[in-house]
């Protein structure tokens, strides 16, 4: 027995010294944020695999994490590495958006870039960058231009993501297909993605494994936050990321493609997008991030004032109320020239910058349901009853843009090819930008939304709308990851549970919590098409079994904190008609000076003040869950010694998002920067405030 015993004592203490010896760390370099309060650092692990650790105020938020890569027809490029070299750079830069959430942003971070090389055959070359900015970290790979390796076909990428601890985690599944999820507040040992197969409303979905998408977002104990995305995805796959309950560990997990059989194919040299942590003590500091955008190149398209930010109304929420169709046998199409016109003389008269046209052109008949879907959709070519030109030149004669509308279907070799053609016809219309849309499987079959070709695709989609100064705002998108920066022309996207699910979704809807959790989540990802606006939130005659799960007063301060440089108002006109409260969508801006996160915490509520930047206006938008709750606003962001006027839109005292969602109450009230308010948001309630300098 005492022999039994020493024996395993000593293979126990054999196993600890492999293990351990797996852990001795070889080299270690390190950053801090330039507040000094976030540090990166780096380290090859004893077999050469490399690995990093990040740190908040000393204390671990990442613990040791591999990274590396599995290769097709190649020994995997993770482990035999020595240092050739290592690179500590910096940068403190501002520049401007062109539009945004704010028109000045500061870049400022460090860096290292940890050079490597394989000491054995084939000795490939392998660098890492990480930096540490203060309200967060990103990593990337490069695969530098090296002699004998020519390509590479990768079948996984590696990345680890080592958490400390089971995390209250917000969290959507890894579909291959499709965001359009509800986001799940659950532990991380909670997470089960495979239960969200199967959704009734989808006409896409691919969930392969328990995955997540990103963002997804987390809060510690101690009530640190944290946010896992990437940034610059160009040419690569999505990533998912692959949860590993035991070890309390993410692995990325990138989109494949079925029908090529690898995940990514690359000619050296090139980096992967960058894998980034947001890092903030709270949760507002998650919004107030502009890490994303920080980590992508600066823009390439120069001026891009051809654009201007705006409002919009469309032809839209009637065909997703199913009073019109956007096909024209259905006997009820809704895009006809007449009600087209209707649109923009509304639009004309409301400081409403756009109108939406979908159903415009030929192809409806043939669209949902359909498998053969390649060379369905045609562009160029409208439905008898909708006259192009004159409805374009009657929306420039009242000075209103069109914005046009292209659904592809999910057939991307469709639209690839009539491109040129299509923007072409928009430019000579002088239409300045189009909602495009990808409705179901992708054509060829085995691809998928989020895959590499897919990726190519949207930014062959951006890059050539460009060349016609056409923006894009995608349907169906491949996630946000701040292209914005770089190419401006990309102004919005879906990529989430949008208004529409209140309309049709047999699930009843998004719930309440829902903006208060997307706040947190999917927008830090990017502008969002959420469609808000909606005054017959009952949706009689049309709905009637369904409804939207919001007060009217947080459909109001939706405009200010869900952020996007075109926001519609997506009712159908007539809900408008002597609305009082429609006064707050003729003024809200759009287009920003600065913003400011006053408070939130994730999925329960979240306040945003931002400055309009022609006019200097504040507006502010406040947004509740489920439950009722008393806010305080400080108007300390407001100038010194100023008098303003603010109207301010609240639910009723009887409101409530079930039971009495119209009920709405309109104050007019001098503030200052001294003043200190508390509000009452109402059962999935709002409260929306214009505020202007006095004369
Ligand atoms: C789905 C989009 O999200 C929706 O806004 C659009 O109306 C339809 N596709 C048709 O393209
Ligand atoms: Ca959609």
């Amino acid at each position: 027995m005492t022999k039994f015993k020493t024996l395993s004592t000593l293979l126990f203490l054999a196993i600890c010294t492999l293990c351990c010896k797996q852990e001795v760390q070889k080299t270690t370099s390190s950053i801090s944020s330039p507040s000094k309060e976030i540090e990166i650092d780096f380290s090859l692990l004893q077999k050469g695999i490399p690995s990093y650790v990040v740190k908040y105020k000393n204390k671990k938020v990442i613990d040791t994490s591999t990274l590396g890569f599995t290769l097709k027809d190649q020994i995997n490029l993770s482990e035999g590495f020595e240092i050739l070299e290592t690179k500590i750079r910096s940068k403190n830069e501002d520049w401007e958006m062109p539009w945004g959430e704010q028109r000045v942003v500061q870049n400022h971070y460090n860096e290292i870039v940890v050079l490597l090389k394989e000491t054995q055959a084939p000795n490939r070359l392998l660098n890492l960058y990480f930096r540490a900015y203060d309200d967060g970290v990103a990593f990337r790979y490069e695969f530098p231009k090296q002699e004998g390796l020519n390509e590479v076909i990768i079948l996984d990428e590696n990345s680890q993501f080592n958490l400390t601890d089971n995390h209250t985690t917000w969290w959507i599944p890894g579909d291959w297909d499709i965001y359009e999820h509800l986001y799940t507040e659950s532990s991380f040992t909670d997470i089960d993605a495979l239960s969200k197969r199967g959704h009734k409303a989808l006409a896409q979905s691919n969930i392969p494994e328990n995955a997540v998408n990103t963002p997804v977002t987390m809060r510690t104990q101690d009530g640190l936050h944290l946010s896992f995305h990437e940034a610059n995805l160009t040419d690569y796959s999505g990533m998912t990321l692959k949860v590993d309950k035991e070890n309390l560990m993410m692995t990325s997990e990138l989109v494949g493609s079925d029908r090529l059989g690898y995940k990514v194919k690359r000619t050296l040299p090139f980096s992967s997008p960058w894998r980034t942590i947001h890092i903030s003590k709270d949760a507002a500091g998650l919004i107030a991030s502009n890490l994303i955008v920080n980590l992508n190149e600066p823009n390439k398209l120069g001026n891009v004032d051809w654009f201007t930010p705006m409002k919009y109304v469309g032809i839209w929420w009637e065909m997703h109320l199913n009073k019109s169709s956007w096909d024209l046998k259905s006997g009820k199409h809704g895009a006809t020239t007449e009600n087209a016109k209707k649109h923009i003389d509304f639009a004309a008269q409301n400081n409403i910058g756009g109108v939406l046209v979908e159903g415009w052109n030929t192809g409806w008949e043939h669209w949902i349901g359909f498998e053969d879907r390649e060379g369905v959709f045609d562009f160029v070519t409208p439905y008898p009853d909708y006259d192009l030109e004159g409805v374009a030149a009657y929306a420039k004669e009242k000075g209103v843009q069109i914005i046009m509308h292209h659904e592809t279907s999910a057939a991307p070799r469709t639209y690839d090819q009539q491109l040129d053609t299509a923007y072409a016809l928009m430019n000579k219309l002088d239409i300045r930008s189009v909602k495009t849309g990808y409705v179901g499987k992708i054509i060829p079959k085995g691809e998928f939304h989020h895959g590499q070709w897919m990726v190519n695709h949207y930014r062959r989609v951006l890059e050539t709308a460009a060349k016609y100064n056409i923006a894009i705002n995608a349907h169906e998108p491949i996630k946000a990851t701040g292209i914005r920066r770089t190419y401006p022309n990309a102004i919005s996207r879906e990529g989430l549970r949008g208004q529409e699910f209140n309309a049709w979704a047999p699930d009843g809807g998004n719930p309440p919590n829902h903006l208060s959790t997307i706040a947190f989540t999917r927008m830090l990802a990017g502008p969002i098409d959420f469609t808000p606006g909606v005054f017959n939130i009952k949706m009689d005659p049309y709905r009637s079994e369904n409804q939207i799960n919001t007060t009217l007063a947080q459909q109001l301060a939706l405009y200010v904190v869900i952020y996007s440089p075109i926001q519609m108002a997506c009712d159908l006109l007539e809900n408008y008609e002597n609305q009082p409260a429609f006064q707050f969508i003729r003024d809200v801006g759009v287009d920003w000076e600065q913003t400011k996160v006053l408070n939130g915490e994730v999925g329960d509520f979240v306040t945003i003040a931002r400055q309009e930047r022609k006019t200097g206006n504040w507006f502010v938008g406040s947004i509740t869950d489920e439950n009722k709750r008393d806010i305080t606003i400080n108007f300390d962001f407001l100038e010194k010694d100023k008098k303003y006027e603010a109207i301010i839109y609240k639910d009723g005292e009887d409101a409530d998002w079930n039971d009495n969602p119209t009920s709405i109450q309109m104050e007019n009230k001098e503030i200052t920067n001294t003043s200190v308010e508390k509000f009452s948001l109402a059962a999935g309630g709002g409260l929306a405030i214009s505020i202007k300098e006095k004369e």
